[in-house]
């Protein structure tokens, strides 16, 4: 490859070349530094044979003038000046090419920098508007990683979030080869490459992991990029990329887009936080609801909370999604709400209880449902509360409803509820051991519970996922 048709087209110097031929009525050559002609223009002189002398055939004087780049002599522009031409013309044409070449040059650069520009516009809307209303600080992770990966193409990449206590960065999610190897991945965010990143603030590049020496990998890999996650000058964590999958270093483009990227991914990440931050006060506020229902009835004190986490298990073992787990833990803590209603005398009798006492009772679904009723962001939850003393049979109350008809999350809550209940003292029997209550429970499976839900919540005890 010549020099000069390094920086510029051989297509582009031709077109220009033969304006300048034509303009200036003189036949133009471009010759590179070793001599050897480039591009040739111009019929003044059409076979230009007069290259290396200083007259061409027809007797004329050929000028040569160097020609530069940024700078740089890089060959020279020889003109053969038509008959009656004026001397010393060969300057003033080899500027005019340099600058018309140095013209479209930058013509070039801004036009691929408008690009590139559109490029990572498109790229960081398109992100945007997929973490936009992505609330869940794990479902960021796995977006940020998959989007990232798509930019990239590295062989391995994860992100890392902040362990406050430990001032530590931990892996939450990795894609890629080395992904197992990445999950208990552990960085300082005070010392070495980490360390480095954060107090840059920027995206940093190394090119040769262990003659930097700065981190250590459990996998082995030459070059990785550091991607810094902060949000209002608080660092949140960090996204790494260790070894393209084509080999190459990870280039300055890539860095400066990376850049971009993790702003957007940092705020992103900075709400799922504080939406997280605002259920976990939720549930704490609803969880000390909760316990103030069950103190009504010293026996039943702290009854809410693992009914909640035995219906929590149930639908993992369904597989439902997090967020309706979420749901189906908040019913559970306000299931027994309507017990508010109900007198600690009849709560709190230590023998059997009359027909009008049990009545009473029962009431406590629908008097819960009538009370939660009135705050809309609950939805289906008040549902499942109302339902919670449904049979399978259709013979439990208030509605008498029977199998499907029960919303599923109402009878997964049955299931955890009767086995609290049976598990646990009462003023009126001890508490059976969990192995009977199964037995018992078992002969009420398409009576009372669910069977589908029963074998589910059997899977728990043998897996031990209640404990
Ligand atoms: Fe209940």
């Amino acid at each position: 490859m010549k020099g000069i048709l390094k920086r510029f087209s051989r297509r582009k110097i031709e077109d220009v070349l033969g304006q300048l031929s034509t303009g200036f009525g003189v036949s133009l050559a471009l010759v590179d530094a070793d001599g050897s002609p480039l591009v040739m223009r111009g019929t003044a002189c059409p076979s230009m044979d007069c290259l290396s002398g200083s007259e061409c055939r027809a007797g004329r004087a050929v000028e040569s003038e160097p020609f530069h780049c940024t700078g740089a002599c890089v060959g020279s522009l020889v003109v053969c000046p038509s008959r009656g031409s004026a001397g010393h013309i060969a300057p003033g044409i080899a500027r005019c090419l340099e600058n018309i070449l140095r013209l479209e040059e930058e013509l070039e650069d801004l036009s691929s920098e408008i690009v590139r520009g559109y490029e990572e516009l498109s790229l960081i809307s398109a992100i945007s508007a997929k973490l936009g209303c992505e609330m869940d600080v794990d479902a960021v992770c796995r977006l940020v990683v998959e989007e990232a990966d798509r930019i990239l193409e590295a062989r391995t990449i994860f992100i890392m979030l902040l362990d406050g206590e430990k001032q530590e960065l931990a892996t939450r999610f990795g894609m890629g080869r080395d992904r197992e190897s990445a999950a208990g991945f552990r960085a300082s965010v005070t010392s070495g490459l980490t360390g480095h990143v954060f107090r840059q603030g920027e995206p940093v590049t190394v090119c040769d992991i262990i003659a930097d020496g700065r981190i250590s990998l459990p996998w082995q890999a030459r070059y990785i990029l550091c991607v810094p996650l902060i949000a209002d000058a608080r660092p949140l964590g960090m996204l790494i990329a260790t070894d393209k999958l084509s080999g190459e270093e990870f280039w300055s483009p890539e860095l400066k887009l990376m850049g971009i990227f993790a702003s957007e991914v940092a705020s992103s990440l900075r709400k799922a936080y504080l939406y997280e931050a605002i259920n976990k006060l939720f549930l704490s506020t609803v969880e000390a609801l909760a316990t103030a229902i069950d103190a009504k009835d010293p026996y039943t004190y702290g009854h809410s909370r693992r009914v909640a986490r035995f219906a929590v298990a149930i639908c993992g073992e369904l597989g439902m999604k997090k967020e309706r787990v979420r749901e189906v833990e908040l019913a559970s803590f306000l299931h027994d709400i309507g017990k508010i209603g109900t007198p600690e005398s009849i709560l709190r009798k230590p023998g059997s209880l009359r027909p009008e006492e049990y009545e009473k009772i029962k009431e406590h679904p629908g008097k819960g449902a009538e009370i939660l009723s009135t705050i809309a962001e609950l939805g289906e939850i008040v549902a499942w509360i109302r339902h919670h003393h449904e049979w399978y049979d259709g013979t439990g109350y208030p509605d008498r409803l029977a199998s499907e008809e029960i919303p599923l999350e109402a009878r997964v809550i049955t299931v955890a509820d009767t086995f609290d209940a049976m598990t646990t003292d009462r003023p009126y029997r001890k508490g059976m051991p969990p192995e009977t209550v199964m037995k018992i429970m078992e002969q009420f499976s398409g009576v009372q519970f669910d069977p589908d839900l029963l074998r589910a919540f059997y899977r728990c005890l043998e897996k031990g996922t209640l404990s």
